[in-house]
């Protein structure tokens, strides 16, 4: 890739924002600020009612929508118009995330800064924003009806999304911000370029089970450990037919593996950073592997506290921000091990 200062910059704002994104996306689930549109139409989305009529009449429209006897059915026009700007405010960030991306793309290609032949790179980026909007598009549907529940596995392909979209254009921002390796350069040996890859391999499994887990509220199965409920091997654990659902639609299943698992991208983590102690990566990869290692001791710290003290609100978003950084740090440490 040719370095492109400008292109790198902008590839870096959109990620910045799908951070800001995902983290106000967060911060709406755990505050259970709903996603009050009964019908999801580009006007709706995009005009808030104005009058105190039209507020009355969304509000009446969102109660309806709810079972008779859910929190929603009692909802003030104070608590709804909150939660109406909280969804609000995500959908405009939402946007302006689209905008950011296409706008300054076609501009770099009129202008020639991104050739023809490149532009396929930015098919994926694309498809993930396309994703993204279409899932939540759909979750703002269902969570405002009375059936109300999309399964959990689609409800974490929304921010499966977002992180794809993150992580290409960070991929792609380093590249353009490195630009093509110089001759003198060491180059990092095929092992441990593999070994970069199962980190960062490790690293988005974890996160997306833990989006899962999110999704299906699975830490509030327990608060304990390494025990929970009282037993190593928890009861029901194994219980869904056919026995793959357990891992999709079991909240035991789910946190159960997410936390051992955890362990497992600890051990990765650890070893990427003993192979740079060792010298067998150069000293610009050694600071990504240590950064990564520290970033995920302290997410495996703030997993198990979180779990100890029930999950609160705070400290969950603070375990996503966290596993933004360590995912940050696993495509840093992966792109420079083989650009070099
Ligand atoms: C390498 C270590 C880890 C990584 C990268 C990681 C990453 C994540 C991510 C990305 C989420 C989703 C956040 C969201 O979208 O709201 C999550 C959720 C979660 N994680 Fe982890 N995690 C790690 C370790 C742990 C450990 C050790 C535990 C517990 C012992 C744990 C417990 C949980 C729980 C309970 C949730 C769901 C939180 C909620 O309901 O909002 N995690 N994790």
């Amino acid at each position: 890739m040719i370095k492109n200062r400008a292109i790198a910059a902008w590839l870096f704002a959109v990620s910045s924002l799908v951070v800001l994104c995902a983290l106000h996306g967060g911060w709406i689930r755990m505050a259970r600020s709903g996603v009050p549109v009964a019908e999801w139409t580009p006007s709706v989305a995009l005009l808030p009612p104005t009058t105190d009529a039209e507020w009355q009449q969304a509000a009446e429209a969102y109660r309806r929508a709810g079972a008779a006897e859910s929190e929603r059915a009692g909802l003030s026009l104070a608590a709804y118009r909150q939660r109406y700007w909280a969804t609000y405010t995500h959908r405009l960030l939402a946007r302006l995330t689209a905008l950011a991306f296409v706008l300054p793309l076609l501009l770099f290609v009129a202008r020639g800064a991104i050739l023809r032949p490149h532009l396929p790179r930015f098919a994926l980026p694309a498809l993930a924003l396309i994703g993204q909007e279409l899932l939540g598009a759909h979750l703002a549907t269902t969570t405002a009806t009375a059936a109300g529940t999309s399964g959990p596995l689609l409800a974490a392909l929304h921010p499966a999304c977002g992180s794809l979209l993150l992580a290409v254009c960070f991929w792609m921002g380093l590249g353009y911000a490195i630009g093509q390796p110089r001759p003198e350069q060491p180059r990092v040996k095929a092992p441990v370029r593999r070994w970069s890859v199962a980190v960062l391999t490790a690293v988005s499994v974890q996160a997306l089970g833990g989006m899962l887990a999110a999704r299906l509220s699975a830490g509030t199965v327990t608060d304990s450990f390494p025990l929970m409920t009282g037993r190593l091997i928890p009861d029901g654990l194994l219980e869904l037919s056919p026995w793959l659902t357990n891992f999709t639609a079991n909240a035991v299943t789910v946190h159960f593996t997410h936390r051992w698992f955890g362990f497992v991208v600890l051990g990765l983590a650890a070893t990427l950073n003993r192979c740079a102690k060792l010298e067998l990566l150069p000293p610009y990869l050694g600071g990504g592997a240590a950064a990564l290692l520290h970033g995920v001791s302290l997410q495996m710290v703030v997993g198990i506290a979180m779990v100890l003290l029930g999950t609160p609100p705070a400290l969950a978003l603070v375990h996503q921000a966290v596993g933004l950084a360590v995912m940050g740090a696993a495509l840093f440490t992966c792109h420079r091990a083989f650009r070099s």
